[in-house]
């Protein structure tokens, strides 16, 4: 396996935000902490459109975000995917994104978001979201935000065997627990097993028959 399920996920946040203090800062802040009760590594860094993001490569997860000013997302983080070396250091990233501000969802999703999203068409977007100024500070809509991230992480971690095979996240678990001489042998015993009957996911119990079977491992 070449990824490892029991790694802390990495977290960078990179934003934008005219004000100091103000409630983007705070919504960071407030994801920062969820995330890192939730186990994460987490570092934030403010933007500058003509920065250096070389270093964005040694996270998992890249979350953008910023708020709107006169219509148009804040414009250091847009001038970093524009202007800096931001949007290849992003290649084969999972990202999430946000945006902060006052008009309704329908408008916000269909005029801001799309600002951060053409640049990112390359990417896997674990989670995007709009946060309304009352959002910004309630737990459960970033708790929301964090959760889906968190899932999205944990299913892009899942082992991929092609094809429509799926595995639960107990059986992808089991195996990713498994030093990796063992587990790819079993990977591909499994994967014999499923097309030989018809299994189009893995779960615990899959495992136990094929373990049973004649061809058991
Ligand atoms: C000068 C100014 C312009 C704004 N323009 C917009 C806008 O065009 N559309 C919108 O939805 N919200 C707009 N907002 C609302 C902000 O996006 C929102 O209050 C955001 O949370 C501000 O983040 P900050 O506290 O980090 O500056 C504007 C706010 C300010 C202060």
């Amino acid at each position: 396996m070449t990824r490892d399920n029991d790694r802390q996920m990495r977290v960078i946040i990179l934003y934008d935000s005219r004000t100091s203090g103000g409630s983007t800062d705070k919504l960071i802040d407030m994801i920062g902490e969820q995330l890192a009760e939730a186990g994460a590594y987490v570092e934030k860094a403010k933007c500058k459109a003509t920065a250096d993001y070389s270093f964005v490569r040694d996270f998992d997860v890249i979350i953008m975000g910023a708020p709107v000013y006169y219509l148009v997302v804040s414009s250091q983080l847009i001038g970093a995917l524009v202007q800096s070396n931001l949007k290849k250091c992003l290649k084969n990233k999972n990202v999430a994104l946000f945006v902060a501000c006052g008009s309704p969802e329908a408008l916000a999703l269909g005029l801001y978001l799309p600002q951060l999203k053409i640049h990112l068409i390359r990417n896997k977007i674990l989670s995007e979201k709009i946060f309304a100024p009352h959002q910004m500070t309630d737990p459960d809509s970033v708790g929301d935000f964090v959760e889906e991230i968190e899932e999205g992480y944990k299913k892009t971690l899942r082992p991929r065997f092609g094809g429509d095979l799926e595995w639960s996240d107990e059986a992808a678990e089991m195996l990713n627990q498994m030093p990796s001489m063992f587990s790819n042998k079993i990977r591909s015993a499994l994967t014999t097993y499923a097309k030989q009957n018809g299994i189009k996911v893995i779960t615990l119990e899959v495992l136990d028959q094929a373990r049973s079977s004649p061809m058991g491992f």
